[in-house]
């Protein structure tokens, strides 16, 4: 692992503004990023040039959200006191850097990118989507090269992403800075490379079903706790779920979805044993009081975050995350720059050396 001025490796992930965050995301990756945030020199990115690629009518909206995910953020814990907040479209490094890897990388594997080739299907774009659309895939390993991390802790659909990623990254290193394409990924810092192969990390649950009970959680398939929710909607929303269930005295299946959420957000290891022993049995225990009490662990979960959030209630709070970003944006730009210039550097594009100022 390469030390950066801090002395910690790096830590480098982030989410396209495009609405509230919920709990799939929470355990797929908000938790890990709290969990690491001592650990780590954390850049975290809002991927708001990215929220263009497929609402650039909607700019009052992505303005809107921006705002939303970074008080998402600070809500769950990711202290911006410990971290540096990154908003994509202040940062022209990554923008320039992405036109340099999207040579590095053939046309045809970004097109087989199965997490883009699923969002073309789901988001129903048919063929009718921006140049800038695919574009997003090489602009997401700008911004992760861009701050030379070594882990980036992402939810299990952006894996994808990681793995164009780690080839760019190699590709360049071995391009323009002479490193031996037998290097592994590992050593390829060592050996000279400015980029350091980043890793993906998936959280504990890697893929969280909606309270459908059937699909992955997703805002767009209305089946989503988020993490702003009252108790009173996490109860309704757990009180619908599909457990497949016909009767108390049967014996229940705990692998349902009912029981990824009671080993997802019990947090008492006793009590989740004797809840699936119980149900295993079929011992008079209902569907609907498991739901109450997993709804009340998700409350207790959510309760510190929804109060951390009401700090930044109304205009005075966007106002305070303005600020923030804005403070957090000179600190982002130092480090995005300083890779801007050791890559044109690499290249012989070193004309010369620039600065940035930004108010
Ligand atoms: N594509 C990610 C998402 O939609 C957001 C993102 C953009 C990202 N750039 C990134 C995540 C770099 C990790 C690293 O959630």
């Amino acid at each position: 692992m390469t030390a950066h001025s801090t002395g910690k490796p790096r830590i480098l992930t982030g989410d396209t503004p495009t609405g509230r965050l919920h709990l799939g995301h929470w355990v797929g990756s908000l938790e890990n990023r709290v969990r690491l945030i001592d650990d780590y020199d954390c850049y975290f990115l809002i991927a708001n040039m990215h929220a263009f690629t497929t609402r650039a009518d909607q700019p009052a909206d992505i303005r809107e959200s921006t705002l939303e995910i970074v008080k998402d953020w600070i809500s769950v814990g990711m202290d911006p006191e410990k971290s540096t907040f990154v908003l994509q479209t202040e940062i022209p490094a990554i923008a320039e850097l992405t036109w340099y890897l999207a040579m590095l990388l053939p046309f045809n594997r970004v097109m087989r990118n199965p997490t883009l080739k699923t969002e073309l299907e789901t988001k129903e774009l048919g063929d009718n989507y921006s140049f800038g659309f695919p574009m997003y895939t090489v602009g997401q390993c700008a911004d992760i090269l861009i701050f030379r991390p070594e882990l980036v802790p992402v939810g299990e659909d952006q894996l994808a992403h990681i793995e164009p990623c780690r080839e760019v990254a190699r590709r360049f290193n071995q391009l323009y800075c002479k490193v031996d394409p037998h290097t592994e990924d590992d050593d390829h810092v060592k050996a000279g490379g400015l980029f350091p192969i980043p890793e993906g990390k998936v959280g504990r649950v890697a893929r969280l079903i909606g309270t459908d009970g059937v699909n992955k959680m997703s805002k767009s398939l209305n089946n989503a706790i988020f993490l702003t929710d009252t108790f009173k909607q996490i109860k309704k929303k757990m009180g619908k779920m599909y457990t497949g269930r016909e009767s108390m005295d049967a014996p229940g299946d705990i692998t349902n979805a009912l029981f990824d959420y009671v080993r997802a957000f019990i947090p008492d290891e006793g009590r989740v044993k004797e809840l699936e022993d119980k149900y295993a049995a079929g011992d008079n225990i209902g569907d609907g009081h498991i739901k109450v009490e997993v709804a009340e662990a998700i409350d207790r979960l959510l309760e510190p975050m929804r109060a951390r959030r009401a700090e930044y209630d109304g205009p005075a709070g966007d106002e305070k995350i303005l600020q923030l970003l804005r403070a957090h944006t000179a600190k982002a730009n130092d480090a995005a720059e300083e890779t801007l210039y050791e890559a044109k550097k690499a290249m012989q594009l070193d004309f010369g050396r620039r600065t940035l100022s930004f108010s």
